[in-house]
């Protein structure tokens, strides 16, 4: 069987970080699952059904990265991730990814549990809302969208809440994944522990 990684977790907590690095580390290909409801987001502001845009979506529309990391973008992305229709529209997707024989590394909210149940290696990535809004409003800045502080982590308490509470494919940790909170860790004590875990996990 592929060796799958899923890295489940809130927004912000390091997961991108963690996945990109785990997958260079390991030759592994990386999918960040969240830039798929990103993009249907953002078709959806543009006016169209969620459900259809899920079904008709393209390579094309992942392509412009920095735009799909707006905040307004992140917003529409976690009201369509609440609707069945579009998660079960990017499921194939996924679990293709999944399975490719050099190994893959996806990061998300509901790999563990939905995607890859029977993935090698499933860490859980957190950290306080605090953190995760200090993180999140320095890359925002670093990329020249102008954002404020508080805005920030009151948009991370909300999709926080709008995530854990919706009723498909929640974001939980699943069962047997590893917690690993990295409110105190530096971006490459998170990382070296990620890899470690990693390892241990493989053949
Ligand atoms: O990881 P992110 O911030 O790019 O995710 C954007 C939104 O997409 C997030 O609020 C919830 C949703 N999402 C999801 O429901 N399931 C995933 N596997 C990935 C993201």
């Amino acid at each position: 069987m592929a060796f799958c990684v899923a890295i489940d977790g809130p927004a912000a907590a390091g997961k991108g970080t963690i996945a990109r690095a785990v997958a260079a580390h390991f030759g592994f290909a990386h999918l960040d699952t969240g830039l798929l409801y990103r993009a249907v987001g953002r078709r959806m502001l543009a006016g169209e059904r969620p459900e259809d845009a899920a079904a008709a979506l393209a390579p094309d529309d992942l392509a412009d990265e920095n735009a799909l990391r707006r905040p307004e973008i992140a917003d529409a992305a976690s009201k369509v991730a609440v609707i069945p229709e579009v998660r079960a529209a990017l499921v194939d997707f996924q679990r293709a990814f999944a399975a490719r024989a050099g190994g893959a590394v996806l990061d998300g909210r509901d790999i563990g549990t939905v995607i890859c149940p029977d993935a090698r290696v499933k860490l859980f990535v957190t950290a306080s809302p605090e953190t995760r809004a200090e993180r999140r409003f320095a890359e925002l800045t670093g990329r020249g969208i102008a954002a404020e502080y508080e805005d920030v982590l009151a948009d991370v308490r909300a999709r926080d809440a709008r995530d854990s509470a919706r009723a498909t494919a929640p974001l939980v940790a699943a069962p047997d994944a590893t917690l690993l909170d990295t409110t105190t860790l530096s971006i490459e004590a998170a990382v070296a522990e990620a890899v470690r875990l990693v390892g241990a996990g493989r053949p």
